[in-house]
């Protein structure tokens, strides 16, 4: 059901004044310098996806250390840009034990990629540096509200004055310590009616698995990290220091080709990366770093994402990002430029897309937060418990249809399809609201 933005806004406008004492009693400013609401097991965003444009890179220049971005590119629609490729992003401490894209079985899918065989690559390593590096200057809070499958308001005093409203929340953000409430700050909410008609009309038809790790075989993934120039795949330059490269069945080291990882626990600090198996041909992903190993990302705007991973604490370093394990989302065509380094050599900063699925804010939380970081940035200050001693199951659910991104927890095995009603169920976990303005 279609909702226009500006009554959606007017009602949550009304409803602001009622529960926002009550929503940002639930939120704590914890010691680490972020507010974080309650637990949950679910976040469900909505209203993904804007018209706007960010800006290509268009060349890198190895020697005279220039980017150059020549074209502004546009998007629009459901899920808009993060229904473009994206490239699956890791940092230690991290297990991950098994990783799944699963897309509508309609969707025209081909034949499986050869595993790869398995092989241990030696190679120096390197200090990386963090996306925070270049990231917010700001911290976005949002106090969030439960809301039940039907789109029912869960908890709080105002359950029943809300009821038509239920989808609401209140922003603040926090700068440097000092809490203001902008204009802008206020978000949208849709109907009681328009979201419990998203919760039930689910794609006809089984989701097939495209992709898929567990440790030691991997059928169309590409795992990466930042060797280039090492160890077999990319390449280093002064300007722009090493490249994206395939990464060795150990995860740190750069190889010559691709590797399945071995089960390993990536430590603090270290990150690799999942593309699919389907590399780059003539101009289909568009410009990329020359000489690098580059590959398709995942796209679409009906897509699933499972993961299976640990995030065990890792007190012994003092290092930059010690015990600050992540999961997120970029768009793929970001690290085939230049992950960490000039902004003008990628297209983050213009808004291309990330998507912090479950990210720990500060050394030694066990807090993980999602977070939107486009043109339409938001999330959710509810965070999902970390797992330091087992692991946590979850799908991310794109779902183009009603402008929703649902990260779930799940108890349901990643087999070579899921079923309509598994998904469906999914779709139907209550959770708590980012509503993206
Ligand atoms: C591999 O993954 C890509 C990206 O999801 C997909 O487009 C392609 O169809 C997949 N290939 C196979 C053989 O399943």
């Amino acid at each position: 059901m279609q909702f226009s933005k500006k009554s959606s806004l007017l009602s949550a406008l009304t409803v602001l004044s009622s529960l926002s004492t009550a929503v940002k009693a639930d939120c704590q400013l914890s010691s680490d310098g972020n507010y974080y609401c309650a637990q949950t097991d679910a976040v469900i965003y909505s209203n993904v996806g804007f018209s706007g444009s960010y800006l290509d890179v268009t060349s890198m220049d190895e020697s005279s250390c220039a980017c150059t971005q020549g074209s502004s590119t546009s998007f629009s629609g459901s899920l808009a840009p993060l229904d473009e490729e994206v490239s699956i992003h890791f940092r230690g401490p991290l297990n991950l034990k098994q990783f799944g894209v699963y897309y509508p079985s309609s969707s025209n899918l081909k034949k499986r990629d050869v595993e790869e065989p398995c092989q241990e690559v030696v190679s120096t390593k390197i200090q990386h540096k963090h996306k925070r590096d270049v990231a917010v200057e700001y911290v976005e809070v949002i106090s969030t509200v439960w809301i039940d499958a039907n789109g029912n308001q869960v908890t709080g005093a105002n359950a029943a004055a809300t009821a038509a409203t239920s989808y609401t929340q209140v922003n603040t953000i926090v700068n440097q310590g000092t809490t203001t409430t902008p204009a802008a700050a206020t978000t949208t909410g849709t109907t009681a009616a328009s979201q419990s008609t998203s919760a039930s009309s689910v794609s006809s038809g089984d989701w097939v698995r495209g992709s898929y790790y567990t440790p030691g075989s991997t059928t169309n993934c590409t795992f990466m990290n930042h060797m280039g120039g090492s160890a077999g795949s990319g390449v280093w330059s002064s300007c722009f220091g090493n490249s994206i490269s395939y990464a060795a069945a150990d995860g740190v080291s750069g190889a010559g080709s691709a590797y399945a990882l071995d089960d390993i626990t990536l430590k603090s600090g270290e990150e690799y990366m999942i593309f699919s198996g389907q590399e780059c041909s003539g101009d289909d992903c568009g410009y990329y770093r020359e000489n690098i190993p580059a590959y398709h990302g995942f796209s679409g705007k009906d897509k699933i994402f499972v993961f299976e991973f640990q995030m065990p604490s890792d007190t012994a370093g003092t290092g930059y990002n010690q015990d600050m394990p992540a999961i997120w989302l970029l768009n793929a065509k970001i690290p085939r430029t230049l992950q960490y380094g000039k902004s003008e050599c990628s297209c983050w900063e213009s808004g291309c897309g990330e998507m912090d699925l479950f990210e720990i804010l500060s050394s030694g939380s066990d807090k993980l937060i999602s977070h939107v970081h486009d043109g339409q940035g938001g999330g959710s200050q509810d965070y999902f418990q970390r797992p330091v001693s087992s692991t946590l199951k979850a799908a991310v659910i794109f779902h183009g249809e009603d402008q929703t991104i649902h990260i779930v927890e799940v108890n349901d095995d990643f087999g070579a399809t899921l079923s309509a009603s598994t998904v469906s169920g999914w779709l139907n976990e209550a959770g708590s609201s980012a509503a993206l303005p």
